[in-house]
This record gives C-alpha cells, sequence and structure tokens, in this order.
C-alpha cells in the first residue's frame, strides 16, 4: 500500500482563501514589467534586489514596501493583470473560493479612478469562475491610518458597485488605529447588506478584537492571534464561533511570532476557534496557501483531520451561498475518509 503523504493531501484537497490582499500578490517581475509598460522606474535595479528588500521587523515596515509597489498599478489592464496572475497561482493549489481584499484608498489617493481599479479586479474574477471554475467574492478594504471621513469617502463608490462588492473590511496599521474610529462606517456598511471583516489582533492587543465584535458586529476576524492572550475572548469567538483568517507565514515574516514552530494554530483548533488558513500577502511573504498549509503541518505537526477542518472551516466561514457552500462541501466527500 502506498504510504500517505499529507503534503500531496494538501495539495489535492480543493481549498477557499478567505484573507488575501490583491495588492500582496504582486510578484516582483509582474512588478518589473508592468512599471516598464507605464514608464516607471522602481527604486531597485532587478527583481533580486527588490526581493532582498522583502526582511521586515514589524507591519509597519511591510505596508511601507507594499504601499510602495502598488503605486505601479496604473490601468484597468495593470489591476486585471495583478488579479489574473494571482487566480492562475490560486488554480494551482487547488483553491476552488477565494475573497480577495483590495485597498481602494491606495489608488484613489495617488489619481487613479476607482472605476479603474473594480473594473480590471471584476473582469479578471469574471474570467477565473468561467475559464478557471474558481469563484470569488470581493473585499473592499479601508485603510485605518486613514481617518473615518476618508472611509466614507470610498464607501460611497459602493453605490455604484452594489453587484461588484460583497464585503468591507479594515487594514493597515493597526496599533493606535482601533476598530471604535470606523464605527459608523460600519455602522452604514452593515445596514447596507455587506458582510464585515476587520484586522484585529495582529499587531493590536485583545481590546481591539474585543471592539471588532462588539463595536463593528464584524463576521469575521481577520489574524486575531492576541485573542489567545485574552481567556474570556477564547470563549466568545470559540462559543459564537467567529472564524479566525489566520495566516502563517505572514505572522513569521512579521514577527507576530517567533517561529513558525510555534504558531498557536493548533491551540486554536483545540480551543474550538474556527481558524482558516490564507496566505495575506503571499508575494512578499514567502508562499501562496499550499506552502502556508504545507509548512505549518510540518512545523507543528498537523494532521490529516486538522487540514480537513481548517478546509471545512474556510467552506463554512466564507461569504458564499449556502447552494455554493454545499456544493463546496461536496467535493470534500472524497477527502473526508
Ligand atoms: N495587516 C494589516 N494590513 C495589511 C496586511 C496585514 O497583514 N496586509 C496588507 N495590508
Ligand atoms: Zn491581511
Amino acid at each position: 500500500m502506498e504510504r500517505f503523504s499529507l503534503t500531496d493531501y494538501i495539495k489535492k484537497i480543493p481549498k477557499a482563501e478567505l484573507h488575501l490582499h490583491i495588492e500582496g500578490t504582486f510578484e516582483p517581475e509582474l512588478m518589473f514589467k508592468i512599471a516598464d509598460r507605464n514608464k516607471i522606474k522602481l527604486n531597485y535595479n532587478s527583481v533580486d534586489d527588490l526581493k532582498a528588500a522583502y526582511n521586515f521587523n514589524n507591519l509597519q515596515e511591510f505596508l511601507d514596501i507594499y504601499y510602495t509597489g502598488a503605486q505601479v498599478l496604473i490601468s484597468e489592464e495593470d489591476f486585471y493583470d495583478l488579479t489574473w496572475a494571482y487566480f492562475l497561482k490560486a488554480k494551482e493549489d487547488n483553491i476552488i473560493h477565494t475573497e480577495i481584499m483590495f485597498d481602494p484608498q491606495t489608488h484613489t489617493h495617488r489619481g487613479i479612478p476607482f472605476e479603474t481599479v473594480i473594473e480590471g479586479i471584476s473582469k479578471a474574477q469574471k474570467d477565473a469562475e468561467t475559464e478557471l471554475g474558481i469563484s470569488s467574492k470581493l473585499i473592499m478594504s479601508f485603510l485605518r491610518h486613514l481617518d473615518q471621513k476618508s472611509a466614507f469617502e470610498i464607501y460611497d463608490y459602493f453605490v455604484h458597485h452594489k453587484d461588484k462588492i460583497h464585503a468591507v473590511g479594515l487594514d493597515s496599521s493597526e496599533v493606535g488605529n482601533p476598530p471604535s474610529l470606523f464605527t459608523d462606517v460600519f455602522k452604514k456598511a452593515k445596514n447596507d447588506g455587506l458582510k464585515i471583516t476587520a484586522h484585529a489582533g495582529e499587531e493590536g492587543p485583545p481590546e481591539y478584537v474585543w471592539e471588532a465584535l462588539d463595536i463593528l458586529t464584524v463576521h469575521r476576524i481577520d489574524h486575531g492571534n492576541r485573542s489567545l492572550e485574552d481567556n474570556n475572548l477564547i470563549k466568545r469567538i470559540a462559543e459564537q464561533q467567529i472564524a479566525l483568517t489566520v495566516c502563517p507565514l505572514s505572522n513569521v515574516k512579521l514577527k507576530v511570532v517567533d517561529d513558525l514552530k510555534k504558531h498557536p494554530l493548533k491551540k486554536m483548533l483545540e480551543y474550538g476557534i474556527k481558524a482558516t488558513v490564507n496566505s495575506d500577502d503571499p508575494a512578499y511573504f514567502g508562499g501562496y496557501l499550499n506552502d502556508n498549509f504545507i509548512q505549518t503541518a510540518e512545523a507543528i505537526n498537523l494532521t490529516k483531520d486538522d487540514v480537513l477542518k481548517l478546509v471545512r472551516n474556510s467552506f463554512e466561514a466564507s461569504f458564499v451561498s449556502d447552494e455554493r457552500r454545499a456544493e463546496m462541501m461536496n467535493k470534500l466527500s472524497d477527502f473526508s475518509i
């Protein structure tokens, strides 16, 4: 009998990704190509030079490079190419559904029309659905280093693109920018029927996770690692089955955890938390979704049942219709024995 390989199992099992910034999938090779096309000179001489800069001591050091990279995106074609390149990677990883975050303010603040961004991304989403069989939803993320007024300005675009935007999120520099600063804009989004998610407890304290839950009334928490410092919070998240979209390789690169071997993912599962595995900004953090699963499984001894649970969690926590969820769950039948 052939020996069971967890790596093969991970590669083959159909997966969903729930925490992915499209600007964070910008591979250096594509960045140079698009910069050339737009006659923009990058501050780096080569792909290797650029990659060598991808060493971060914290979230802010990463964000500074990530926002700089995004500046070469100008035309609808650029946003299409960026998104399509991610979908091709997703296909290789057997992702069947993905929920993509984009940061409109990163682009509108440098004069790129909102329409250019959203049209490019959503055309790639349509093509991925028909050509690759990958379904997707778009999450419009507000930058928390900017104020709520700016978030409302971006939110106004939603009205013209209701068919393309499914949820709102909150990202960027966490410490000093708690969820409560964005209470009104999230309230409006919820009233308008949008799903809600927020980065919390990545670098910020457990109080920020409480705020995301109690004040923003989120459906999911992005990251949420620091929830584990508060037993009442663990209880709350587990009881209400609020999903955490955990990103192991991101956590190591941004020094949220010291070492993948010390990653709390297994502990989260033991606490009954609905944890999921995701890649966050794979072009910057050294791996797409399968790499996140494979490296983490090896580092903390995940079992086949852990992997299956994590995949199931992501299907349960996704913002799809009940019909699509059932269809996705059905695809797991061969992987459940
Ligand atoms: N945290 C906060 N903001 C971000 C991240 C992240 O991990 N990735 C892209 N924007
Ligand atoms: Zn993120």
